[in-house]
């Protein structure tokens, strides 16, 4: 039974929970949002094996999609690319000129997605990315900036895991992060987007087809060539890495040089799918997977990526709600509703500089119209603070995986990191980094996490440009 006393601050007299009452309670949480050392090895060993056994055959939990993208960008690629950008949150439109040498010049427009439009036909959706690329290059035409009567090559960056037989191709494995539109999961989504492009006569040609993860891998290293992996904790989660075309035995009969390498893109936010065999999951987390478009699925990325967090969260107040511990008295309908609790104020509750922890009063009565005792608000910060660690540990050890697979320990290496999570979450970063060193030891040192460059502007511009150049010197032209 849960109790209740009047706290000095609560002038309204509604019960509150005790401090008393919240600290047993955050012990438990402690409990379950905990992960020691030894849980990550073990998470580690299991992730490296499906990695492997995502590089052997297809149709495998984490798919490992052999992207065609052949090799790091030499840092001389030039030239005006298009790029168009499906990410989980917003669409964008880049204008992107390469100058070599690690420089470049971007114009973007972004526009934001409805919920409706995530859920709409498929090619509409693919109608809509093409008329703002239109309404873009009008725009830019007028102003000089795109030469009139020229058909500039485009990069894609869809975000989602695709099959690709060659880079100018992509079948859509599965929607990720909420989308559900129909007819497009088994689809070629680059001739969707094609077909749309035509429709509205917009005078750019699909060069090639790639991922935020890949995009990000390959625009991190035309700034920073240490680097060897490439992450994104944003609203998904997904990592890339280069890998030796003789260590992916499902692609062996295409013929391609053993020695050559190719970017991956692991789609690792599937890891552990279906089974459950090896995440730490809680009954919220399970809620969440449940109540999903797509139960059973993105088991990995469902503990970590900011399109959960929030809701994690905003599950356990509502379990404490029901039992009668918090907010009683109040109306909590606001709170109630599903993932009204945006992960960005996890963020913001976890950066409260004030000793009365202002920005939680707000967020809790301007938001939910609930009133907080100081108890409380410390309750959800340290909450917040349980959730987002898991994730982050969760994080270091999906890049151990990789870093263990390629055996980049003893030498170090930089893990390019994109995405809302990463760049705004406090702490996000030095708890991967601590994760590491609980993984690796002393030597978790040497490998480090840093702000990426752009990955689905830049990134895709240089994809398309290698490509261009590939083919263009008659490299395995067909792919
Ligand atoms: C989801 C997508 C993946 C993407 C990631 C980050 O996991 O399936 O393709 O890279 O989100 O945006």
């Amino acid at each position: 039974m849960a109790t209740f006393t009047k706290h000095s601050e609560d002038d309204e007299g509604l019960p509150h929970a005790t401090k008393k009452t919240m600290a047993d309670h955050l012990r438990k949480f402690e409990a379950l949002f905990n992960m020691t050392p030894q849980r990550m090895r073990m998470i580690v060993e299991a992730f490296k094996e499906s990695l492997e056994q995502g590089l052997a055959k297809n149709g495998q939990i984490v798919p490992m999609i052999p992207t065609y993208v052949f090799g790091w960008p030499s840092g001389k690629e030039t030239g005006m690319y298009l790029a168009v950008d499906l990410g989980g949150t917003n669409l964008r439109v880049c204008l992107v000129k390469l100058e070599g040498g690690g420089k470049f010049e971007i114009t973007q427009a972004k526009y934001r997605l409805s919920e409706e439009q995530k859920q709409e036909d498929g090619q509409r959706l693919f109608d809509f990315c093409a008329e703002c690329l239109k309404a873009f290059i009008d725009s830019h035409q007028e102003s000089g900036l795109i030469p009139k009567d020229e058909v500039l090559p485009l990069g894609f960056t869809f975000s989602y895991p695709c099959s690709q037989e060659r880079i100018d191709h992509g079948v859509l494995i599965r929607w990720t992060k909420g989308f559900g539109a129909p007819n497009t999961e088994g689809h070629d989504v680059v001739e969707m987007f094609r077909k749309a492009l035509a429709k509205n006569s917009v005078p750019a040609s699909v060069v090639a087809l790639t991922c935020d993860t890949t995009g990000t891998l390959i625009a991190s290293h035309y700034v920073n060539p240490k680097t060897r992996i490439a992450c994104i904790f944003g609203t998904g989660c997904n990592a890339a890495y280069m890998e030796r075309v003789r260590d992916i035995p499902k692609i062996a009969e295409l013929g391609i040089d053993p020695d050559t390498e190719m970017a991956i893109n692991c789609e690792w936010g599937a890891f552990d799918s279906f089974e459950h065999e090896n995440l730490p999951r809680t009954k919220y987390d399970q809620i969440i997977d449940e109540t999903s478009n797509k139960p059973g699925e993105q088991a990995f990325e469902k503990l970590i990526s900011g399109r959960y967090l929030g809701e994690i969260l905003r599950l356990i107040i509502c379990e404490l709600i029901d039992e009668g511990v918090l907010f009683l008295g109040q109306n909590t309908y606001k709170i109630e509703i599903p993932y009204s609790l945006d992960t960005a104020f996890l963020s913001l509750m976890e950066s409260d500089p004030t000793d009365e922890l202002l920005m939680i009063i707000g967020i809790f009565s301007h938001f939910f119209a609930l009133e907080t005792t100081l108890a409380e608000r410390q309750f959800f910060r340290a909450l917040a603070k349980l959730v987002a660690r898991r994730a982050a540990r969760l994080s270091a050890c999906g890049i151990a995986a990789i870093v263990s697979k390629m055996g980049y320990l003893e030498e170090g290496c930089a893990v390019g990191a994109d995405g809302s999570l990463y760049n705004k979450y406090p702490k996000f970063a030095d708890r991967i980094h601590e994760g590491l060193q609980d993984i690796f030891g002393e030597k978790g040192k040497n490998i480090v996490t840093y702000h990426a460059e752009d990955g689905s502007g830049i990134g895709s511009a240089i994809v398309a440009a290698m490509t261009k150049e590939r083919k263009d010197a008659n490299i395995y032209p067909n792919y």
